[in-house]
């Protein structure tokens, strides 16, 4: 068959209509080769999508005036989600609220929940101005500062009685358990700390041999390392004696000899943790040019928050700095209950949602941490626990380490669950466990 019939049999067979001249122009870049290429790479571009992920956040001077424009985007931007509830529908500014008395609705973001004999006392605010509030106890212990609410109650003499709070959340009518048409799968991990002696080097190669060489590996198309992909250097006092090596780019490097062993066929995202290469304070940007190049092209490099959709299942991957501040605050939540603390941040919006505790927030002026999108699986890593659950149509999933235990996780009583693989297979419900312990 000469080569131009070739390029017409296969775009007959794609059912693509190609008019002369643009047949002309395959034939003059190579013909049918230049055409498959072409049309894989095409394929490929559809089968993933990276939806929100920055190679670097602007505007990230510490000033006053750059948080409170930060602060203001949060609030624009979670007062749309609650106007989509029927009970926030069509709220007031607290201003002109507290000119009339009478029942009415507001959104405002908590300032400060105090208690006191009359049950709790809340200062809350919204862009026009703020208000006392007073809840009882069943309302008031649920809040805490920083949130955003839409509010029910009564206004009396400039000051609020509260009836009602709504959270954001996640509209549970609205949400499925989402699952695609698909043979493909994707694999989950988390926190491989490599270049720390306890990183688990002999099960880390079990799973990539795993991937390349056995039936039900060959299905995983998509790997994901929710960050802290290398243990760093000076994350933490004394981390010198942790390290196997104490030379960032050697740890990097070293992953980047252990992924590379895997076929081009396999596509990776990575994004980064407390212990990588860029700054601490969240949202992360992607890896610095001169660690990606490390890598092979079938990885990609992700900012810590970022969204992502692949073959169509929106998945929303954060690293989980501000899990410490969930056990901090909230009353009961351990390492144990880490879907609690996730379904905690699905409720608020909002992957970081308290300032000034551990988590350090860098001031960007569109505030990235919003969950502005219900994902389809949300994959947090950090503590070093493996759980996964569901939580209205939404997958849950702390994904585990290859980090055995260090001195300090032993001063402190705490047992990581390494080695553990999640799979997701598209077109089935839930996920599947493998343990490569
Ligand atoms: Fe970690």
């Amino acid at each position: 068959m000469d080569e131009r019939r070739k390029v017409l049999d296969y775009l007959w067979k794609k059912g693509i209509v190609a008019t002369p001249d643009e047949v002309d122009e395959i034939m003059r870049n190579g013909g049918i080769n230049f055409l498959i290429e072409g049309m894989n790479r095409r394929e490929e571009v559809k089968r993933f999508e990276i939806i929100k992920s920055r190679e670097y956040f602007e505007g990230t001077t510490g000033k006053s005036e750059s948080f409170r424009r930060l602060f203001q985007d949060r609030f624009v931007k979670i007062k749309k989600i609650l106007q989509s509830r029927v009970s926030v529908s069509s709220p007031v500014d607290i201003e002109f609220a507290k000119m009339h008395e009478g029942e009415t609705t507001v959104v405002a973001m908590v300032r400060d929940v105090r208690t006191s004999r009359y049950g709790y006392v809340l200062e809350i605010e919204d862009l026009t101005g703020s208000v006392i509030a007073y809840a009882d106890q069943a309302i008031g212990e649920t809040l805490l500062p920083d949130d955003i609410i839409g509010v029910r109650g009564n206004f009396k003499n400039g000051k609020l009685y509260v009836k009602e709070v709504t959270y954001p959340g996640v509209d549970n009518a609205q949400k499925k358990e989402k699952i695609i048409e698909s043979e493909s799968a994707i694999a989950f991990i988390s926190d491989t700390h490599v270049g720390s002696r306890m990183f688990l080097q002999e099960h880390f190669m079990r799973f990539l041999e795993w991937l390349k060489n056995s039936e039900s590996g060959r299905k995983v198309r998509y790997l994901i390392i929710n960050g802290d992909l290398v243990d760093g250097i000076g994350i933490y006092p004394g981390q010198e004696k942790d390290l196997e090596m104490d030379d960032i780019y050697e740890q990097y490097s070293k992953l980047a000899d252990l992924l590379n062993l895997l076929n081009n066929e396999i596509n990776i995202f990575l994004i980064p943790g407390n212990h990588d290469l860029v700054r601490i304070a969240e949202p992360q940007p992607v890896l610095p040019r001169e660690i990606r190049s490390m890598f092979n092209d079938n990885v990609r490099f992700l900012s810590n928050p970022s969204y992502i959709s692949i073959e169509g299942m929106k998945i929303l991957l954060y690293h989980g700095m501000s899990l410490n501040d969930l056990m901090d605050l909230i009353r009961g939540m351990k390492y144990d209950n880490v879907l609690k603390m996730m379904e905690e941040l699905l409720k608020r919006r909002h992957l970081a949602p308290f300032y000034g505790r551990n988590v350090p927030i860098a001031p960007t002026p569109e505030d990235f941490m919003v969950i502005e999108e219900v994902p389809d699986i949300f994959v947090t890593g950090h503590i070093h626990v493996h759980r996964t659950g569901i939580y209205h149509g939404v997958l849950l999933l702390n994904a585990s380490t290859w980090q055995k235990q260090t001195d300090y996780q032993r001063m402190h009583n705490f047992v990581p669950d390494p080695c553990k693989v999640t799979i997701k297979f598209l077109n089935k419900p839930g996920f599947s466990v493998l343990d490569f312990k």
